[in-house]
Parts: C-alpha cells; sequence; structure tokens
C-alpha cells in the first residue's frame, strides 16, 4: 500500500510552498556527522522534497529516501534534475509507505528527519516501520530520529 496523507497530496497548497517554508538547512550537519560515524549508505524515510537527501548525496552519502506522496518526490525529482550527475547517481527515490517499506540493499544509517514518523498513526504502523528499518540495517548499523533544532 502507498500512503498518501491528503495533507502531501498533488492538489495541497502545503505541497507547493513546502520548500519555501521550511528551507532550514539546521538538522542536514546531524545526519551527515551521523553517516560520518556509521558509513555512507543511507535511508531517509520520508524523503518529502529532498531538503535533506540531497544535501546529503551532495556530501558524497548513497542516500535511499523513501516516501508515500507523488507530489513530494516529484518535487525532489525536479531538483535532482539539476544536480550534477554525479550527485544523482547517489541519489535513489523511491515511492512507498514507510510502514510496509520495500527497499532494497543494507543500510548503515536510517533517519525519518521533520514530523515524519508522527504520520504513522497507529503503533501497529510504527512498530511496523521501526521493524523494517531494522531488517535493512546493518548489524551495528544506526536509526535516528530528528536532532533537537528549529526546522522552519
Ligand atoms: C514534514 S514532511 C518531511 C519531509 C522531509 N523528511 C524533510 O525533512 O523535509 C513529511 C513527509 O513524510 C511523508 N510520509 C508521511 N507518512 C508516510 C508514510 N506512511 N509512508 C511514506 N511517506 C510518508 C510525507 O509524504 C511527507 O513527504
Amino acid at each position: 500500500m502507498s500512503t498518501v496523507i491528503p495533507f502531501y497530496s498533488r492538489s495541497s497548497l502545503h505541497v507547493d510552498i513546502y520548500d519555501r517554508l521550511h528551507a532550514s538547512q539546521e538538522d542536514v550537519a546531524f545526519y551527515q556527522r551521523c553517516a560520518r560515524d556509521v558509513g555512507h549508505r543511507v535511508l531517509e524515510l520520508g524523503v518529502g522534497t529532498g531538503r535533506v537527501a540531497i544535501p546529503l548525496a551532495t556530501a558524497g552519502l548513497d542516500v535511499t529516501g523513501v516516501d508515500g506522496s507523488e507530489a513530494m518526490l516529484s518535487l525532489a525529482k525536479q531538483k535532482a534534475r539539476i544536480i550534477p550527475k554525479e550527485v544523482r547517481a547517489r541519489l535513489h527515490l523511491r515511492q512507498g509507505d514507510i510502514a510496509s517499506l520495500r527497499v532494497r540493499g543494507e543500510f548503515d544509517l536510517a533517519f525519518a528527519a521533520f514530523r515524519v514518523f508522527m504520520s504513522l498513526l497507529t503503533p501497529e504502523s510504527q512498530r511496523r516501520a521501526l521493524q523494517a528499518v531494522h531488517r535493512r540495517l546493518r548489524p551495528g548499523g544506526l536509526a535516528v530520529g530528528p536532532p533537537k533544532c528549529e526546522i522552519r
């Protein structure tokens, strides 16, 4: 099942203005530091418009980003078209529900930045998302939530 929360659907004004409302890069350095400690293969749950994923790929990390919203993902893909080819090759954008995560590969770091996890409204969906992350992380890999900083 692919989740499209109305708030992030194609007709949502929120999607159109998302990057203008939430331009902060304050949390990017945090995820970059986490990856430096554990490895470069990164899984981002709820990648959205690529606000975090694109800078991480630019910094040399290999980022797989999953999101349920086609509208948010298409903004990420638009932005990815204008980044250097070698950076684009490190960015893998997938549509899917993080509560029934289907991605291939093994990751060193997994994270959900900025209000993603709170969209999982039942303990069951939260548990399934965390179990899926656990399956995809290498032994000793790291799963982190958002750091304490303001994203506006
Ligand atoms: C507030 S945005 C955050 C986007 C990005 N992580 C950032 O920091 O800018 C929340 C994102 O989570 C996605 N999302 C929420 N629930 C989801 C689910 N169950 N499966 C996949 N994506 C989901 C939404 O589509 C949206 O793109």
